[in-house]
């Protein structure tokens, strides 16, 4: 399930982490520094430090994003999340060939081992500011292209394959992590997001009915079937 999060960041939160990345003294790094083996082969791209004194004021603004964006919530059902990183492609270091991301990964800033079911990309430039820098995703649908408006983010199986195409002009700046799920298999989380999602369109057409407080029981009671909180 691909889930796009439109206006994810408020045009201050954008403006403050774009200042920040594209400000002289950023401390970018080669991407390689974060990869396993096999990633590392693939990966032509550049991140920001993590211990960096900017990394962590601004994963503490996407953390802030995420944290109040109800359809994140509904989509992901987050129970631990990694430490949002942040990357950029340029024709100098522009591209990650196709991998799938390490099933389990320790979050620098507090220490948890969080499992990666769900990833999630945050786009921080807008698709006319570069060429190339698709997120191309191997989904059970086939091959999905992702370029969203800088403010919106993509969520997707963090069991997926996926690739960034290489940018051929300008700078493609984003913000990448991945979520723990209370509810570990991505077909039971479309199930409930699907009926999460149209229960609250049915409350909004037809107010609260003895079906729709009878249909969220039953959300809520597979909820509490496959949910590890
Ligand atoms: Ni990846």
């Amino acid at each position: 399930m691909l889930v796009h999060l439109k206006g994810l960041l408020t045009p201050d939160e954008l403006r403050r982490i774009r200042a920040t990345l594209q400000a002289p003294d950023a401390p970018w790094i080669d991407g390689r520094a974060s990869a396993g083996a096999q990633a590392a082969l693939v990966k032509r791209n550049e991140q920001l430090a993590q211990d960096s004194a900017q990394a962590a004021t601004l994963r503490d603004i996407v953390l802030g994003a995420l944290r109040r964006d109800a359809l994140f919530f509904s989509a992901a059902l987050p129970r631990r999340i990694y430490n949002p990183l942040f990357n950029r492609y340029r024709p100098e270091a522009p591209t990650y060939g196709a991998h799938i991301d390490g099933a389990v990964l320790h979050s620098h800033s507090d220490g948890q081992w969080v499992r990666t079911d769900v990833s999630c990309t945050v786009f921080l430039t807008d698709p006319d500011e570069y060429d190339g820098g698709e997120l191309i995703i191997h989904d059970t649908f086939g091959v999905q292209r992702v370029k969203l408006p800088a403010g919106d983010a993509v969520l997707y199986p963090g069991t997926s394959l996926h690739a960034v195409s290489p940018v051929t002009r300008g700078a493609r700046l984003a913000s990448f992590l991945w979520i723990e799920s209370m509810v570990r298999h991505d077909e039971q989380r479309r199930l409930l997001f699907e009926l999460d999602m149209n229960l609250l369109k049915l409350r909004q057409q037809l107010g609260e009915t003895p079906e729709t407080t009878a249909l969220t029981g039953v959300y809520h009671n597979l909820l509490r079937q496959w949910a590890t909180p």
